[in-house]
């Protein structure tokens, strides 16, 4: 029987990825004044190395949030151990990375419920990707148990103003609705509008769809997703992106917008980037599935420029 493309592995979204906008309703449990977070790590450890000092860095009290897919071109087992302990110093959620490789969904894929803008040749190598990292995780001790313990989201707070930590989007792990693609459209904007109301958040801070963007609203709202963590996000670039949300602001912030008293900016992650180059290629070479898909972003980025990302309300 042929398959409904929509329930292929890697562009479905399990049931029990969904959470619904009302789940992001309830008490912070994380209070600072300046939240680091960085989703799409992907396995660079000197991209883990750089968020740390960076973070040591703040004169006041700070937090970093990992939330999620932390892991991804960490096959060697030593890179899998040195980004589990990284995650393990701070806040973390799972994103659909450590989920499949925790208790996988039968069918799920990479559990990146792609959209039809992703071509089938890419969702079948991440999906083999995934199984890859899989045997990765098996072999590390107590991996699957503490990423499986992982929430699907966080509620924090700064300044008063409430941070809703998620993922995909308001709806699901693996949502795209807070993509640079869905913010682009008057739906896309109206969606999001319904799901401030539903959580009470100021501010959702994202990560899971590669491509960053800072969407303001009026009503001192913003939405930032941060693109990646471990990966060039900007055409002829090398460096990550983590997102900032502070009472007061950084001073180097590559673009920044503010949802009332809060300063909300996107972070250069400038790790050795000829460093994470030969990592990668030692785990990932010519041939596979990995380097097929990312190599010519890791090494220049995506065709995607700096000049998109910010948007007014
Ligand atoms: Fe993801």
């Amino acid at each position: 029987m042929p398959q409904n493309p929509s329930d292929a592995p890697g562009r479905s979204c399990p049931r029990d990825y969904r959470y619904g906008a009302t789940a992001l309703a309830g008490p912070a449990t994380l209070q600072t004044d300046a939240l680091w977070i960085a989703g799409g790590l992907y396995g660079n450890t000197f991209a883990l190395r750089e968020l740390e000092s960076m973070l040591a860095a703040e004169r006041g009290e700070a937090a970093l949030v990992f939330n999620g897919d932390f892991h991804w071109f960490d096959v060697d087992d030593g890179a899998f151990a040195n980004i589990e302990q990284g995650v393990a110093r701070h806040a973390a959620t799972r994103g659909n990375v450590e989920t499949e490789i925790a208790q996988p969904h039968d069918g799920a894929g990479c559990g990146c419920a792609y959209p039809d803008w992703v071509d089938d040749e890419d969702v079948s190598r991440s999906n083999r990707m995934l199984e890859r990292l899989k045997v990765t995780a098996q072999r590390a001790p107590g991996a699957a148990a503490r990423l499986a313990a992982l929430p699907m989201f966080r509620i924090a707070e700064v300044g008063g103003q409430r941070i809703a930590i998620v993922h995909g989007d308001a709806e699901s792990l693996a949502g795209w609705g807070f993509s640079q693609e869905a913010l682009a459209t008057a739906s896309g904007r109206c969606a999001a509008l319904a799901w401030f109301g539903a959580s009470g958040a100021s501010v959702f801070a994202s990560s899971h769809t590669c491509l960053p963007v800072l969407q303001a609203f009026e009503g001192a709202r913003a939405i930032v997703n941060n693109g990646a963590a471990g990966m060039p996000n900007f055409a002829a670039t090398t460096f990550g992106l983590a997102t900032r949300i502070g009472v007061a602001p950084s001073r180097h912030a590559l673009y920044r917008a503010r949802a009332g008293a809060l300063h909300i900016e996107a972070i250069a992650i400038d790790y050795d980037a000829a460093a994470w180059r030969e990592s990668f290629l030692a785990q990932c070479p010519p041939g596979s599935d990995a380097h097929t898909s990312y190599w010519r972003r890791i090494e220049s980025g995506p065709g995607y420029p700096l000049a998109s990302a910010l948007r007014a309300a």
